[in-house]
C-alpha cells in the first residue's frame, strides 16, 4: 500500500502489460500448435484436437493476450491525459483478477469440450456472467477516471478506449443471452437465422470494437508520443470516430452471405463494408502522417517501425475485408484458407504488432528504466515478426485463392474437376509455410519475455508523480 493519491497508479497497467507478454506467447503457441496439426494430423491426440485447441487458440489470443494489452494502455492512457489517478484501485485490481480468472476458466474450459458453440464467444453461460461483472467493472474505472478528470478536453484516444468498452458489454450481453439447462451447457436465446444474424453481428463488432477501435486508442496515444509529434489532423481523428463507430455496426451481414439470412440484409452488410474502407482508411493515414517530418526516425527506432508497420497492415486487412464483403469475391473467398490469411494480417499485423510496440513504450516507464534491456533486441524482434506474418498471410492468400477456384472447377459435361480432398492435398505446402511464419512470429514473442525480465530485473517498480496543470487548463 505504498501508493499515495498524489501518483499515477501504474501497478494494474503493469500487471497487465506483463499477462499480455504472457498470455501472447501461450495463444500463439497453440496457434503454432494447431498450425502443425494440420500440417501433421498424427498430433490430434486425445482431447488436445484441433477441434478443441482452436477455440483455445482464438480465446487466448484475442481476449486473454490482446485484452490484458488493452486494459494495460487504456490504464495507463486514461491516466495520463486526464491527469488524475485512477478512479479505483480497487475495482481495478478485481478487473485485473476478474479477468485472469475468466481466462483460467477458457482454458480449462474449451478443452473439455464446454461451448456455447458460437465463434468467439464459446465461453458457457458462468463464464459470461463473470465477462459481465467484470466488463462493468471496467465500465466504472475507465469513466469514473474520465468523470474526475482535471482537463476539460477528453483526448480523443480516451473516446476510442471508451466505444470499444461500451460496445463490447452491448454485444457481449445480447449476443450471450442463453437459457442454461446445467451448469456446463446451455442453449442460446435465440433460434435458426436469427441466432445467425446476432451472432455475427456480435462477430464482427468483436473486430470492429474489441480487435480495432481499442487498438486504435493505442494509436491515438503511442505514435504520437513516440514519434515525438502531435496527431497528424485531430479533426480527422474525430470524424474518424463517428464515422468508424457508426459504419461498423451494420456490416455484420457480410459473415452470412448465400446464406438463408434475408438477401437485402446481405446487401446491407456489403455496402456498409465498403463505406468503411473510408473511416478506416482516414485513421490509418492520421496515424502514419502523424510522423510527417520526422521520417527519418523510423530508420532507427524499433518500437517506431512496429507502430508503423502496424498500421501499414491496418491500412492493407482494412483494404482487403471490403472487398471480401462484395457478395461475387466472397463466393471464392468464404470457407478458404484467404479468410484465414485476412484475418491474420489484422490479427498478427495490426493488433499484435501495434500491442508490442507499445508495451516496449510501457515497459521501462513503469520500471524505472530509461529504454528496454536491449534496443538491439527489438530490432531483431520487428524483423523476425515482420516475415513471419508475411509468410503467414501471404501463404494462405495462395492457399485460399487456389482452394476457391479449384471448388468451382468444373468439367464440361458439368461434373466437378477436383474432389475436396484433392484441394486438402494442395494445401500442404502452405500450411507447411504458415507454420514456419506462425514459429518465427513465436520466437519474437520469447525474445520480446527476455527483454523484458532483463529490464525489470535491472530496474524497479515506479508509479509517476502526477503531471499537475497550471489553473487555466483545469475543468
Ligand atoms: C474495413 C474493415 C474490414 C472489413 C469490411 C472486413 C470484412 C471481412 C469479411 C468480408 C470477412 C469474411 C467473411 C466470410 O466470408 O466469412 C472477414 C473475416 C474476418 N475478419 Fe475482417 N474485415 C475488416 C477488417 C478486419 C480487421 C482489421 C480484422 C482484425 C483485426 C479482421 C478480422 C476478421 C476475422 C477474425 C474474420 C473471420 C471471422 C470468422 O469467420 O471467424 N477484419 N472480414
Ligand atoms: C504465432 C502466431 C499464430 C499462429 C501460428 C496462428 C495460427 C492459427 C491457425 C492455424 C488457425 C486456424 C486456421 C484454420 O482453421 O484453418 C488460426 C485461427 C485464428 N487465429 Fe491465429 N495464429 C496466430 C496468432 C494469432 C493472433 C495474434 C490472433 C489475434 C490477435 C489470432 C487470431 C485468430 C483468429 C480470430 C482465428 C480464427 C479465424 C477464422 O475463424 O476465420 N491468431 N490461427
Amino acid at each position: 500500500m505504498s501508493e499515495t493519491p498524489s501518483t499515477y497508479n501504474y501497478k494494474v497497467v503493469r500487471q497487465f502489460a506483463v499477462m499480455a507478454v504472457v498470455w501472447g506467447i501461450v495463444g500463439m503457441l497453440v496457434g503454432v500448435i494447431i498450425a502443425a496439426q494440420l500440417v501433421w494430423p498424427e498430433l490430434n491426440m486425445g482431447f488436445l484436437h484441433f477441434g478443441r485447441l482452436r477455440p483455445l487458440h482464438t480465446n487466448a489470443v484475442i481476449f486473454a493476450f490482446g485484452g490484458s494489452a488493452l486494459f494495460s494502455t487504456s490504464y495507463y492512457v486514461v491516466q495520463r491525459t486526464c491527469h488524475t489517478r485512477i478512479f479505483s484501485d480497487g475495482l481495478a485490481a478485481f478487473t485485473f483478477w476478474g479477468w485472469q480468472a475468466v481466462i483460467v476458466l477458457a482454458a480449462i474450459t474449451l478443452p473439455l469440450g464446454m461451448t456455447q458453440g458460437k465463434e468467439y464467444a464459446e465461453l458457457e453461460w458462468p463464464i459470461d456472467i463473470l465477462i459481465a461483472v467484470v466488463w462493468v467493472a471496467y465500465a466504472v474505472v475507465f469513466f469514473g477516471t474520465i468523470a474526475k478528470r482535471k482537463v476539460t478536453h477528453i483526448y480523443v484516444a480516451n473516446w476510442f478506449y471508451g466505444g470499444f468498452i461500451l460496445a463490447v458489454a452491448l454485444l457481449h450481453i445480447v449476443n450471450s443471452a442463453a437459457i442454461p439447462v446445467s451448469l456446463t451447457k446451455s442453449y442460446s436465446a435465440y433460434a435458426g437465422v436469427q441466432d445467425a444474424m446476432v451472432q455475427w453481428w456480435y462477430g464482427h463488432n468483436a473486430v470492429g470494437f474489441f480487435l480495432t477501435a481499442g487498438f486504435l486508442g493505442m494509436m491515438y496515444y503511442f505514435v504520437p508520443k513516440q514519434a515525438g509529434r502531435p496527431v497528424y489532423s485531430y479533426r480527422l481523428s474525430v470524424v474518424h470516430f463517428w464515422a468508424l463507430i457508426f459504419t461498423y455496426m451494420w456490416a455484420g451481414p457480410h459473415h452470412l452471405h448465400y446464406t438463408a439470412l434475408p438477401d437485402w440484409t446481405q446487401s446491407v452488410g456489403m455496402v456498409f463494408s465498403l463505406i468503411l474502407l473510408a473511416p478506416s482508411w482516414g485513421g490509418m493515414i492520421n496515424g502514419v502522417m502523424t510522423l510527417s517530418g520526422a521520417w527519418h526516425k523510423l530508420r532507427d527506432d524499433p518500437i517506431l517501425k512496429f507502430l508503423i508497420t502496424s498500421l501499414s497492415f491496418y491500412g492493407m486487412s482494412t483494404f482487403e475485408g471490403p472487398m471480401m464483403a462484395i457478395k461475387t469475391v466472397n463466393a471464392l473467398s468464404h470457407y478458404t484458407d484467404w479468410t484465414i490469411g485476412h484475418v491474420h494480417s489484422g490479427a498478427l499485423g495490426w493488433v499484435a504488432m501495434i500491442s508490442i510496440g507499445s508495451i516496449y513504450y510501457l515497459i521501462p516507464r513503469l520500471y524505472g528504466k530509461a529504454e528496454m534491456f536491449s534496443v538491439k533486441l527489438i530490432t531483431v524482434h520487428f524483423w523476425v515478426a515482420t516475415i513471419g506474418v508475411v509468410l503467414y498471410i501471404a501463404s494462405m492468400w495462395i492457399a485460399g485463392v487456389m482452394q476457391g477456384l479449384m471448388w468451382r472447377a468444373t468439367n464440361a459435361d458439368g461434373t466437378l474437376t477436383y474432389s475436396f480432398v484433392e484441394s486438402v492435398k494442395a494445401s500442404y505446402p502452405f500450411w507447411a509455410i504458415r507454420f514456419v511464419g506462425g514459429v518465427l512470429f513465436l520466437s519474437g514473442m520469447l525474445i520480446m519475455a527476455y527483454n523484458m525480465v532483463k529490464t525489470i530485473v535491472g530496474g524497479r517498480t515506479v508509479d509517476d508523480a502526477l503531471v499537475l496543470l497550471p489553473a487555466a487548463h483545469h475543468a
